[in-house]
């Protein structure tokens, strides 16, 4: 290599400057990354005696308030129960504690507080839930400490979708964020370098010939040491290539897709609040491949009687008018005059936007899960009975599928037809129990067409 001018001193300002430019950015991202491992430590530090209100996760407390409290009381509005909203300011987190796990037993023990609510409720009995940890009572009450959202519209529902697209970017974006901010320091590093160069040069009355404007300059030097281009290009290519990688293994990929139907319809309140069971109206799922949606006959079974909802049915999100509107929107489709009670005839089908699905080169069938193997349908497709939008759980990725094979045992009791299949496979894997897949549920042939 030629040697030029100042060039041992640059490029050893450069190393430099680069590895203390690299020591700042990594502590930065180090800060970015503590809170994530710190936060199950802070989980448990919060289940002994009374921690404040304050240290719970308002976003699981809203799954929890969901599936366990929402029956009865709603976040802004009296229903079975007062609205709780606010409750933390009202007794302290010890009484409530005790209150969620047993409130009985806390209006016996003459508690003046437990016995005023309680009577003035009507001496109605709230479920005792002594499942529930103070970790999740604390939880459950961050979320009812949360601040009231600005006044909701029905349009709220479009957000579900990329909300959840949300959550799986943010990862992105914090190393996206942080890949530009190397760059940039990079540059104001070289920038800064060049400069003070320039002035301890001028300070020994040395003379550099000014040939080109500053930037340029930096440029070069930075183009003439092979060193920090050969870092610079191995950074480009392991940055590049790791997007490149998440992009082609996102193609294909919907999870938690969570498209807008044309009629709202809630598994939350259906399936959760009535406690109406799935196979009432995916009653093919235990008999056949699909598991099919419900035609609009099945809705109208109970629809006929019910056209609006329930006062305490409305959430802060969505209220009655919004709803009784999406029941509206069912007799459209059907043709039902609510005040006439019958049908006009003039129909309009409801085209439901499918969720799931799988490649057709795939074969999936619902009973022989349902059924023959007994899975539950939240396995599959998570607590379908806390959403208010329907949204595809699981990846249905090729490895999900492989993966339970691996791991679930098949359901041999009262089926003859396993019975001696049984023997013969656990003989020759020497194991008492069969999984799906030594049972041959990674044989190519059986997913694929
Ligand atoms: C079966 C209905 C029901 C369920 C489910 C229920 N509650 Fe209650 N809750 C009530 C009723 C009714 C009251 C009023 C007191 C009474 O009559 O016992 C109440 C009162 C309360 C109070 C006191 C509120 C106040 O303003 O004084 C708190 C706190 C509370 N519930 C928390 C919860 C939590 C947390 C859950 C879920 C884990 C839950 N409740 C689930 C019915 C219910
Ligand atoms: C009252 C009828 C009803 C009940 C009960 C019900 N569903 Fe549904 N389900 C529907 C309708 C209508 C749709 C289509 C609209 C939508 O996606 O929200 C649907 C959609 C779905 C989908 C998405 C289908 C797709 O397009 O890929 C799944 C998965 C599902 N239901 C699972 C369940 C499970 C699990 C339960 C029980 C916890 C259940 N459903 C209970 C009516 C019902
Ligand atoms: C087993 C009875 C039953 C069946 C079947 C049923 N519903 Fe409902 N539905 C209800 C009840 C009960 C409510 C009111 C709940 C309340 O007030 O808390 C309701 C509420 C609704 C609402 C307003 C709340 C929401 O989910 O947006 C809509 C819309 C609705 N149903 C549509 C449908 C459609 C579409 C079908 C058919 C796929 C259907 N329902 C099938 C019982 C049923
Ligand atoms: C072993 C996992 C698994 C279980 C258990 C399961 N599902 Fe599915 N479900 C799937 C897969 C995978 C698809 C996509 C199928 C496709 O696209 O062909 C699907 C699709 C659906 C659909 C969309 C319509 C259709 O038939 O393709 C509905 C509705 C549904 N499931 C409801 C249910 C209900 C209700 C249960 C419980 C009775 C259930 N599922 C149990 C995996 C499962
Ligand atoms: C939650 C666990 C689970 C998931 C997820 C799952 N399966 Fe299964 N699967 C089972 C079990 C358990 C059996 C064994 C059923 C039996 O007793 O025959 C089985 C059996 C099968 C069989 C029959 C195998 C044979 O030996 O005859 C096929 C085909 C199959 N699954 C396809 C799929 C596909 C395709 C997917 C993904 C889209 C999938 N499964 C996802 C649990 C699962
Ligand atoms: C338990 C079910 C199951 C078995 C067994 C299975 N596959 Fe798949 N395979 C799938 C599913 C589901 C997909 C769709 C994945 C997607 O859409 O991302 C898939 C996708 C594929 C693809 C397309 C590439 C892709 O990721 O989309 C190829 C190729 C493939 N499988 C080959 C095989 C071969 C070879 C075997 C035997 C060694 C096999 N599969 C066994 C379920 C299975």
């Amino acid at each position: 290599m030629k040697k030029v001018g100042n060039h041992n001193s640059i490029s050893r300002n450069l190393i430099l400057s680069l590895a203390l430019m690299l020591t700042i950015s990594l502590t930065s991202f180090a800060q970015d990354a503590a809170p994530v491992t710190a936060a199950p430590a802070t989980d448990v530090a919060a289940t002994p005696a009374a921690a404040p209100a304050a240290g719970g996760d308002a976003v699981k407390g809203k799954e929890l308030f969901n599936a366990n409290c929402a029956a009865c009381h709603k976040l802004d509005a009296k229903a079975t129960g007062p609205a709780l909203r606010g409750v933390a300011n009202k007794y302290d987190m010890a009484w409530i504690y005790k209150w969620v796990n047993n409130s009985s037993e806390l209006i016996k023990s003459g508690d003046a507080k437990a016995v005023k609510i309680f009577e003035e409720y009507n001496k109605s009995v709230m479920t005792a839930f002594p499942q529930l940890s103070t970790a999740d009572i604390d939880n459950i009450i961050a979320y009812t400490s949360e601040v009231k959202p600005e006044a909701p519209t029905g349009m709220q529902i479009s957000n579900g979708g990329l909300q959840a697209k949300d959550e799986n970017s943010i990862s992105n974006n914090v190393i996206l964020g942080f890949l530009v901010t190397v760059m940039l320091l990079l540059i104001v590093m070289l920038f800064l370098v060049y400069n003070m160069l320039n002035r301890i040069a001028a300070s020994k009355g040395l003379e550099i010939p000014k040939k080109d404007n500053s930037l340029l300059s930096v440029w070069r030097a930075f183009a003439r040491n092979q060193f920090l281009v050969l870092v610079s290009s191995i950074f480009l290519l392991l940055a590049s290539g790791y997007f490149v990688y998440g992009y082609l293994s996102q193609i294909g990929v919907d999870q938690n897709y969570a498209p807008i139907q044309p009629i709202h319809f809630s598994h939350r309140i259906h399936a959760g609040s009535n406690g109406v069971d799935c196979k009432y109206c995916h009653s093919a799922a235990r008999v056949s491949k699909n598991a099919g949606i419900p035609s609009l006959n099945v809705c109208m079974n109970c629809h006929k009687n019910i056209a609006e909802v329930a006062d305490t049915t409305a959430t802060p999100e969505y209220s009655k008018a919004f709803y009784d509107g999406e029941i509206q929107k069912l007799y459209t489709a059907v043709g039902w005059d609510k005040s006439t009670q019958k049908y006009t005839g003039k129909t309009k089908p409801v085209k439901w936007v499918r969720i799931h699905n799988l490649q057709d080169f795939v074969y999936f069938n619902h009973s022989q899960h349902v059924s023959v193997a007994g899975i539950e349908c939240q396995k599959c497709h998570g607590e379908v009975q806390t959403y208010e939008i329907q949204k595809q759980f699981a990846p249905l990725t090729m490895g999900w599928c492989i993966d339970c094979h691996r791991k679930t045992d098949v359901k041999m009791e009262g089926n003859a037809y396993y019975d001696k299949i049984h023997k013969e496979l656990s003989k020759k894997y020497g194991v008492d129990k069969l999984t799906a897949a030594q049972m041959g549920g990674l044989e190519c042939g059986k997913c694929h067409y």
